[in-house]
C-alpha cells in the first residue's frame, strides 16, 4: 500500500455564503438523501436532462450483478449531447474549445466548429472503413485533433481506445493487440518541454509489433520529418480536404449500453485491462458530478489540465465539459515550460475560472515559489480541484492560500477509471479539510470496511467500497468479463460490493480520507502504471532474469518507482547497464515507467509460492521494520 500519509485534522475550511447561495446545488446533506432515498428516480431525472432519441424503458436492471445495466432500451449517442443538440441553440456561436500549444500557437473552436470538425472526421473514418463497434486506436499529444477524434468515433458508434502519448511502442502495441484496431490514429510528434516526443516513429513500432493496423492517420503537429508507408499512413489535413470528408454527418442511433471506449488501465497482472464505459450511463453520470461538484455554469472557463489520454481527461476535457456546454482550455505542453509562471499567466489571458489538476503539479508549482503566481492576476479563478492521489494538507494550503487567496473551494475528487467520474468529492456547500475527499456523490453509498464487511470505527483503516450501482461503473472488462467480477466484486461477493482497491479512513464527521492503493498499483505524479507492466519491460531486456518493483514514496511526484534486478548468468552489474535498464524501459513502457532507482540483487524475498514479497522490499527501501516474514522464503 502506498503510505502517502494523509492526517486526519480538525482544520476546517467553509464556503463563503456567497459560493453556497449561488451553487447550482445549495445543499449537500438534502440532495444527497433525497438521491439516496431511490437512487434510480434521482439518476431518472438527471439522464432528463439529455437528450434520448427514445426513452428507456427501465432505469437500472439489476438482474445479473455486477453487471449492471442503466437506462435500458433508451436510444442515445454522447456525441449528440456534447455537440448536435447545442448546435441548435444560442451555443452554437459560443466558444467550445481554447487551445495553447507549448510553443505559443494559439487556435480557438466554436460549438459551431467543433461540430463541423467532428463530422469531417467522422466521415473520413468511415472512408477508412470504420464502422458501428469497430475499435480505434488514437495515440497523440494533447491537440484538439484529439477530442476531435474521440467525438468522432462516438460520432458514429466507433469505439475509442485512446493511449496516452507517454507511453511507448510495448505498452501501445498491446493496446492495439488487445482491442484489435483496425486503424490507428497519431501525430507526427508532439511538443514536450521545447522537445519532440516521436509520436509516429513510436506508432511505427508498435504497428510493426501489432500488424492488425491497417491505416495510420497522422496529424500534422511538428512538422518535422517522419516516416509514412504509402497506402497505410495517411495525413490528416489531406483526408479532412477530400470531399468525402463532408461537414455533414449523421449521428449514429446508440442504445443506452452500447460501448462507448476502452480505456486500458493497470491491474494486478501484467496484462493492462481495458475498462469498458458505455454511451447512456457516462453521459449521465460525468455530466452531473461535474456540474455539481464544480458548480459549472455557461459563463465560466473550464480547465482541466490532465491528459485527455486518461479517465480524467476523457471524462473532465472531452466528453464533460462539452455536454454541459460549457467552454474548456486545453493546454498541450509542460507547466513549468518555459517559466515555471507558464499555468498562472494562461489561468490570466483566458481568464479561466476553474482550475482541475493534479497533487504533483501542484507540489511542483510549490516548488518555485509565492512569486511566480503572484505576479499574475489570479481573480478569474472562482474553484480549484484536485485529483489523481492523496494531496497532503501542505500542498493543500497552498493551492488554498496562494492560488486561491484563501477564498476559493479546493473539489478533491476521488475516483478512478473504473468509475468514469467522481465518487468522493465535496460539493460546494460542503466544508473542506485538508487532505480529505469529503463525502460520497449524492447518489453513491461509499463505505470503509474491515475484511468481513463491517464498517471500520472513526479513524481504523479499511478498504474503501461503494455498496451501491451508479450510472458510470464500468461495464466490463473488454474481452474478459470475468476478470470485472474477480477483480472488483468478489472480495465483498456476499453483499454484492464494489472494492475500488483503495485502502481509506473516515473520521468522526464521516469525511474520508484516501490512503492509498492496496494492489500492485502505483501512482507516480498521479500516473496510473502496474508494477507488472515495468517488470515486463524490465524482463523484456536480455540481460535480466527476473524484476520486482514498488512505489516508494515521494515529495513532489507522491510515489516513485525502485527496481530490483536480478541478472541472467553472463551479465555483471554496473552502473553503465543501469543506465541502459532505465532507457529499456523509457523504450519499452514510456518515460512515465522508468524506475527512479535500479538496484541488482541476487535473490528477491518470495513466500514459499514463489510470490514476490513487495511489503519487504518497500520495509527496506524505506529502513522500516520488515514485519511479519514468517513465509519468506529468499
Ligand atoms: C487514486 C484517476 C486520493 C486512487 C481519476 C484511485 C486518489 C486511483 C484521488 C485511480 C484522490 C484518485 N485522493 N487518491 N482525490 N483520485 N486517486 O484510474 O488510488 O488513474 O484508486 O483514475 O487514483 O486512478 P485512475
Amino acid at each position: 500500500m502506498d503510505e502517502s500519509f494523509v492526517p486526519a485534522t480538525t482544520e476546517w475550511y467553509y464556503p463563503s455564503d456567497a459560493v453556497v447561495h449561488n451553487a447550482l446545488v445549495p445543499d449537500y446533506e438534502a440532495t444527497y438523501a433525497e438521491a439516496m432515498a431511490d437512487i434510480e428516480t434521482f439518476w431518472a431525472q438527471r439522464a432528463k436532462t439529455l437528450h434520448w432519441f427514445e426513452p428507456w424503458q427501465q432505469v437500472l436492471d439489476r438482474s445479473n450483478p455486477p453487471f449492471y445495466q442503466w437506462f435500458v432500451g433508451g436510444k442515445t449517442n454522447i456525441a449528440y449531447n456534447a455537440l448536435d443538440r447545442h448546435i441548435k441553440t444560442w451555443r452554437k456561436n459560443k466558444v467550445a474549445l481554447i487551445w495553447e500549444g507549448e510553443n505559443g500557437d494559439k487556435r480557438t473552436f466554436s460549438y459551431w466548429r467543433l461540430w463541423q470538425e467532428v463530422n469531417k472526421f467522422a466521415n473520413v473514418l468511415k472512408s477508412l472503413g470504420v464502422k458501428k463497434g469497430d475499435r480505434v486506436t488514437i495515440y497523440m499529444g494533447r491537440v484538439p485533433e484529439l477530442p476531435i477524434a474521440m467525438l468522432a468515433c462516438a460520432k458514429i458508434g466507433a469505439i475509442h481506445s485512446v493511449v496516452y502519448g507517454g507511453f511507448s511502442e510495448h505498452a501501445l502495441a498491446d493496446r492495439i493487440e488487445d482491442a484489435q484496431s483496425r486503424v490507428l490514429v497519431t501525430c507526427d510528434g508532439a511538443w514536450l518541454r521545447g522537445n519532440i516526443v516521436e509520436l509516429k516513429q513510436i506508432a511505427d513500432e508498435a504497428v510493426h509489433r501489432s500488424p492488425v493496423v491497417e491505416h495510420v492517420v497522422v496529424v500534422r503537429r511538428t512538422g518535422h520529418e517522419v516516416n509514412m508507408q504509402h497506402g497505410r499512413d495517411f495525413w490528416y489535413h489531406d483526408l479532412m480536404n477530400l470531399p468525402i470528408a463532408s461537414p455533414v454527418c449523421e449521428t449514429e442511433v446508440m442504445d443506452a449500453e452500447d460501448p462507448l471506449f476502452i480505456l486500458y488501465t493497470s491491474g494486478t497482472t501484467g496484462k493492462p485491462k481495458g475498462i469498458l464505459h458505455t454511451h447512456g450511463g457516462y453521459q449521465v453520470y460525468i455530466s452531473t458530478t461535474l456540474e455539481w461538484a464544480f458548480d459549472l455554469k455557461d459563463e465560466d472557463r473550464w480547465w482541466c489540465a490532465a491528459d485527455p489520454g486518461w479517465i480524467t481527461g476523457h471524462s473532465y476535457i472531452v466528453y464533460g465539459p462539452h455536454i454541459l456546454g460549457a467552454t474548456s482550455f486545453m493546454y498541450e505542453g509542460a507547466p513549468n515550460y518555459p517559466y515555471p509562471n507558464r499555468w498562472w499567466k494562461m489561468v490570466e489571458e483566458y481568464g479561466i475560472s476553474h482550475l482541475y489538476t493534479a497533487p504533483t503539479a501542484i507540489r511542483g508549482l510549490m516548488r518555485f515559489g509565492d512569486a511566480w503566481p503572484n505576479r499574475h492576476n489570479l481573480s478569474s479563478l472562482r474553484m480549484l480541484g484536485t485529483v489523481g492521489e492523496p494531496i497532503n494538507p501542505e500542498a493543500w494550503r497552498w493551492y488554498y492560500n496562494v492560488i486561491g487567496k484563501g477564498k476559493l473551494p479546493i473539489i478533491d475528487t476521488f475516483w478512478q477509471t473504473e468509475s468514469s467520474g467522481f465518487l468522493i468529492c465535496p460539493l460546494p456547500s460542503v466544508g473542506l479539510k485538508p487532505g480529505s475527499a469529503t463525502r460520497p456523490f449524492p447518489g453513491i453509498e461509499a463505505d470503509v470496511v474491515d475484511e468481513a464487511g463491517n464498517s471500520c470505527p472513526p479513524g481504523t483503516e479499511g478498504y474503501l467500497v461503494i455498496k451501491n450501482p451508479w450510472p458510470g461503473m464500468l461495464r466490463t472488462i473488454y474481452g474478459d468479463p470475468q476478470r470485472m467480477v474477480n477483480q472488483y466484486f468478489s472480495q465483498f461477493s456476499h453483499q454484492g460490493w464494489y472494492m475500488a482497491g483503495d485502502a481509506a479512513r473516515k473520521d468522526e464527521d464521516g469525511y474520508f480520507y484516501i490512503i492509498g492503493r492496496l494492489d500492485e498499483v502505483i501512482k507516480v505524479s498521479g500516473y496510473r502504471l502496474g508494477t507488472a507492466e515495468v517488470e515486463s519491460g524490465l524482463v523484456s531486456h536480455p540481460a535480466v532474469a527476473e524484476a520486482a518493483v514498488i512505489g516508494v514514496p515521494d515529495e513532489v511526484r507522491g510515489n516513485v518507482i525502485y527496481a530490483y534486478c536480478i541478472l541472467r548468468s553472463g551479465f555483471q552489474p554496473s552502473e553503465e547497464l543501469v543506465d541502459k535498464l532505465k532507457e529499456h524501459v523509457r523504450h519499452e513502457v514510456g518515460p512515465i515507467a522508468v524506475p527512479s532507482r535500479i538496484e541488482i540483487v541476487t535473490s528477491l524475498p518470495k513466500t514459499k509460492s514463489g510470490k514476490i514479497m513487495r511489503r519487504v522490499l518497500k520495509a527496506r527501501a524505506m529502513g522500516q521494520p520488515e514485519g511479519d516474514t514468517s513465509t519468506l522464503e529468499e
